[in-house]
């Protein structure tokens, strides 16, 4: 269960050509199993009918300030209260000047002025009209308050022409949901870096030496982290994910590169979380060219070199520490013996077979001091969260001066 999953999102849609993309994004919401709340503003109803978003989200939609209040439904006011995040998207040019003025003219201004719900603005419209100085102005307005703008994205508008102003992705407008539902978590302030996905080791220029990682654990754990408010940065292997939109992201190929990807992002860094897969070893000697096929029936003999060990290799006086190990014989004796040598806060046991590029895993969590936690199978979300439960506890902890 994600964070959305609890969450009573406040919709509001503006009167632009996206609309129509608004309706996947309630829909999305509601699958995610938020309760969404939808304004639409006059110029959406151009666009959109409320039908649409009253049987996506099953709520009444909202396009009246002036609807008769009724009982305890205050109108803007139960409106503002119950949002938890305010997003506006599509934001017309238009939304976004009244926005930016404070403008309380109709249902959408009168509930921005009176929420306290972080707000999330996603443009959406022509490129000149993006690139206008009164837009640019009042979206910088906007951010000085504290507002996340997210995209426009570059492509294909309605004019026909290529530029900025596209609606971003529905799941990049999600993933900004979802940090500003985290933004008060227990890992608020809280900065983690986290290794995801397999490395590869370059044999020539077109070969190389890798592994079955997916990156889903690594990927799961960004996302868990966010969920708690962290501020993440992703160093990722090659790997078939999108990674969650508006956090930092840095993509390597090599151990090597990891290595030291690793060591820069962690000067700065509460929590390191390592779950990639990385490769203990390395061809010693990389060819400039691609490796012939020999003649003969001679077996092709590869010298490998060992891999430095990243996790050991990094200790910064307060740096949280949690591995995994992923082991194929004796998972609770070498996961033992990892926790020790690499001085880890938790290390996180699994069957290598099993997990490798499953979509779930059967995990033992070891921290110093404490009984194994055999945890039944489950989704890699789930594990997920419960690692990132355990990482704000040791926070908590390390914070009030406990040792461990
Ligand atoms: C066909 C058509 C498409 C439009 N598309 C956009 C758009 O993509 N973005 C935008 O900011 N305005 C667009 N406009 C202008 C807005 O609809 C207009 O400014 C309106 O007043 C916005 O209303 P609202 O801000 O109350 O939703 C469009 C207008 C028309 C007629």
């Amino acid at each position: 269960m994600t964070r959305l999953a609890t969450a009573h999102i406040l919709l509001a849609v503006t009167g632009g050509v996206a609309a129509y993309r608004a309706a996947d994004l309630a829909s999305q919401l509601v699958q995610a199993g938020a309760k969404v709340d939808t304004i639409l503003t006059e110029g959406a109803a151009q666009f959109i009918q409320p039908l649409t978003f009253a049987a996506l989200t099953r709520r009444p939609v909202h396009t009246d300030l002036f609807a008769p209040w009724s009982g305890d439904a205050l109108g803007h006011l139960s409106l503002a209260r119950d949002a938890e995040v305010m997003l506006v998207a599509p934001a017309s040019a238009n939304a976004i000047a009244r926005l930016s003025l404070g403008l309380a003219s109709d249902l959408l201004g009168a509930v921005a002025l009176s929420t306290s719900a972080p707000l999330i603005v996603a443009p959406a419209m022509e490129h000149g009209m993006f690139h206008h100085p009164a837009t640019q102005s009042h979206l910088q307005t906007l951010r000085d308050r504290g507002a996340t703008v997210v995209g426009p994205a570059h492509g294909r508008l309605a004019s026909g022409a290529i530029g900025d102003g596209r609606l971003v992705a529905v799941g990049e407008l999600l993933d900004a949901v979802r940090q500003a539902l985290g933004r008060d978590g227990p890992l608020a302030g809280i900065r983690i870096v986290l290794t995801a996905g397999g490395t590869r080791e370059a044999l020539d220029p077109v070969r190389y030496l890798g592994n079955r990682s997916s990156g889903k654990m690594g990927y799961a754990l960004a996302y868990a982290a966010i969920d708690l408010g962290a501020a993440v940065h992703l160093i990722t292997g090659p790997v078939n994910l999108p990674a969650p939109a508006g956090i930092e992201v840095t993509e390597v190929e090599s151990a090597a590169a990891m290595h030291q990807a690793v060591g820069d992002a962690t000067r700065s860094a509460d929590v390191l979380i390592m779950a990639a897969a990385v490769a203990d070893f390395r061809p010693r000697h990389r060819q400039t060219q691609k490796i012939k096929k020999q003649p003969d029936t001679e077996p092709l003999t590869l010298e490998l070199k060992r891999n430095p060990d990243i996790l050991a290799s990094i200790s910064h006086t307060g740096l949280i520490k949690v591995g995994f190990a992923a082991e194929t014989e004796d998972l609770l004796a070498n996961a033992e013996k990892k926790l020790t040598a690499k001085t880890l806060d938790m290390i996180v046991a699994n069957d290598a077979t099993a997990t490798i590029g499953s979509g779930t895993s059967t995990a033992i969590i070891l921290r110093p001091g404490q009984r194994p936690e055999s945890l039944p199978e489950m989704t890699k979300e789930a594990l997920a969260q419960h690692i990132l439960e355990q990482v704000a506890e040791i926070v908590t902890r390390n914070k009030s001066g406990a040792t461990r």
